[in-house]
């Protein structure tokens, strides 16, 4: 998400944080700021906007020892008092994730006389650090680190001391001669170093000028072997996958873990959803929602129906941005915009018709700050991290998360849910990244099933109910980076009209998991079958049924119905990623199109 680096070393460390930090621009970020260890004390300097704003006005600073940061925002807006890095006395900490906790800890904190200067997490895991600093730093990480709930990377300088420490966010130590560095993603430092420590969960590491050490959480020594990576700096930047679109899809399990840290409680059945603004009584009045949308933030919007109705009750709309600004809203209505960038001018459009008509508006989107939020009453922020893929993947995962909490949230809000069937759902949920990297793992047919697929020149998506709008999404993903013209429909329309297109030569993907329409949709493909169309199926792993009428099954783990369409959109993009691979298209930046459209 953001980025760290940390150096200790015999060279002047603020030029190498800062080219450090740099390797990390092309993935996007609001704010920068280092801290340096420098005629003993600590010496911070951040600033808002871009990391040239924060060296020209650096100091010439003698310190060989620090740590750097590049924020994008997630607790608290994108400006300097919230950019790292955040102190606490003679401490400073830079941190990737998500402190789950951290109201709590804040609250404690400032009982025992900390003052709080920003509104991030990171600030109580520095306060916190201080309270158990007793001239022994990786001591005193370690008893915060036990105090906290989340995921973290985190980088912190005491003195001349650098202590690191990972929990479901990626860090590494680079190994160098009389130096040594950290960095969340390898690009940082691999001007400077290629031999690499990867850091595994709950460890931490000591890091001096000649010396690193790891340990666990109670101080036992982990021997670590040090890899050698052969990765130029392009493949560095994608971690060794061949574009950031399939980076960025291996990427979903940890994206929707953010997006529910510290929103569910299925012990409580309970959900939590800062920057909701509403009040259980608003909610229960809301008579209906209208949401608003463009492209794959649309297709989210159209599964956000199907949530609402069945889990809340209310009734929903779901309108095209572009021509929502010709509706009229319903006096009453909530009014929901979704947009992973928050820029889109047609989505904002939209959304500045609404103003005036009484109707609350509420945002869902990954990019905090961005204008969408600041003209909403609501806010609520998918935390996928910076997506650099045009194709939107794990934006549109976290999208799903967010709605699926809003539903079961307002479902339990107007007494439609009972607390075993919330909880229910929500065990269901938590169990779902780990379901996709299972997807993610075992992807060999998909890769065969693309060669045939990328022959095609015409492709169908179908689906019912919950899978309809992934279908729609999978058309769109398809055609947008493989060029391959594709459709995605309601399986029980076909015979109303594109039954006729359908030959030899169109395959059709049928999303058939085990569900309500599960019979149904076995008959959509017998239609297609009977008119000679190579069909795949994406089915539940346990359903042998379903071989008897297809070519070919992704199998996908089975989750309750109303679930699937998470794991059947992993399937989706993979194929039409592989798809689009074999034809040898520009994946990443698809011809045309642009990862924000701020023109109407
Ligand atoms: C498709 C895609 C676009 C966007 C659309 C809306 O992969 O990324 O269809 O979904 O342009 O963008 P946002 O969500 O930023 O409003």
């Amino acid at each position: 998400m953001c980025g760290i680096v940390g150096y200790s070393g015999r060279n002047r460390a603020a030029p190498i944080l800062i080219d450090s930090l740099k390797r990390l621009e092309y993935r996007g970020y609001d704010s920068a700021g280092i801290a340096v260890f420098n005629s003993n004390s600590i010496k911070v300097y951040k600033d808002k906007g871009k990391i040239a704003n924060l060296e020209n006005g650096l100091p010439e600073i003698a310190g060989t020892v620090g740590i750097g940061h590049t924020r994008w925002a997630t607790h608290g807006k994108p400006n300097k008092i919230n950019a790292h890095p955040h102190t606490s006395g003679s401490i400073a900490v830079v941190h990737n994730g998500i402190i789950e906790n951290y109201q709590e800890l804040r609250e404690r904190l400032t009982q025992s006389g900390y003052v709080f200067s920003s509104e991030t997490d990171t600030e109580a895991l520095a306060h916190l650090i201080n309270s158990y600093y007793r001239d022994d730093l990786a001591e005193a990480v370690v008893s915060a680190l036990k105090d906290i709930r989340g995921s973290f990377a985190i980088a912190v300088l005491c003195g001349s001391e650098l202590v690191a420490a990972r929990k479901d966010s990626p860090l590494v130590i680079g190994i160098g001669s009389g130096e040594n560095f950290i960095a969340s993603d390898i690009p940082a430092i691999l001007k400077y170093t290629r031999q690499i420590i990867f850091l595994d969960d709950l460890e931490v590491a000591s890091v001096t000028p000649d010396s690193v050490s790891v340990f666990d959480f109670e101080r036992h020594q982990i021997e670590k072997k040090i890899t050698s990576i052969d990765w130029d700096l392009e493949a560095a930047e994608k971690s060794g996958y061949d574009h950031f679109m399939l980076k960025e899809i291996h990427e979903q399990p940890r994206a929707l873990h953010e997006t529910f840290a510290g929103r569910i409680s299925e012990l409580e059945g309970s959900i939590t959803l800062d920057g909701l603004n509403l009040t259980p009584v608003q909610i229960r009045d809301i008579s209906r929602i209208s949401l608003i949308a463009c492209g794959t933030s649309f297709n989210a919007g159209l599964l956000g129906k199907y949530l609402f109705e069945h889990l809340s009750g209310i009734h929903v709309d779901v309108e095209i941005a572009s021509e929502f600004r010709y509706a009229h809203p319903f006096p009453g209505s909530l009014v929901i915009a979704i947009s992973q960038s928050g820029e889109t001018a047609d989505t904002l459009a939209a959304l500045r018709e609404v103003k005036g008509s009484g109707c609350r508006t509420l945002a869902i989107t990954n990019v905090m700050g961005s204008t969408l939020t600041r003209e909403v009453d609501g806010v609520i922020y998918t935390r996928s991290g910076p997506e650099i893929g045009v194709a939107a993947t794990k934006t549109f995962i976290s999208q799903l998360g967010v709605l699926y909490l809003l539903a079961l949230h307002f479902g339990k809000s107007r007494g439609m849910l009972s607390s075993d069937h919330i909880k229910r759902m929500l065990i269901s949920l938590k169990h779902i990244p780990a379901q996709i990297t299972r997807i993610n793992s075992n992807k060999e047919l998909i890769k065969k099933l693309a060669q045939t697929l990328s022959a095609s020149n015409d492709v169908f998506f179908i689906g019912r109910t919950f899978n309809y709008p992934i279908a729609l999404e999978g058309a769109l993903k398809l055609k947008e980076i493989s060029y391959i013209h594709a459709e995605g429909y309601a399986a029980g329309e076909l015979k109303h009209g594109p039954l006729a297109l359908i030959t030899k030569n169109t395959p059709v993907i049928a999303i058939a998991t085990k569900g309500a329409t599960y019979d149904k949709m076995v008959n959509n493909i017998k239609e297609v079958k009977a008119r000679e169309a190579p069909v795949i199926a994406i089915a539940d792993e346990k359903d042998m049924e379903i071989e008897r009428y297809v070519d070919a099954v992704v199998r996908i783990p089975a989750t309750e119905e109303i679930l699937s369409p998470i794991l059947s959109t992993v399937a989706i993009q993979l194929l039409s990623y592989y798809t689009a691979k074999e034809r040898d298209c520009p994946i990443d930046q698809p011809r045309n199109l642009a990862k924000s459209v701020t023109v109407e």
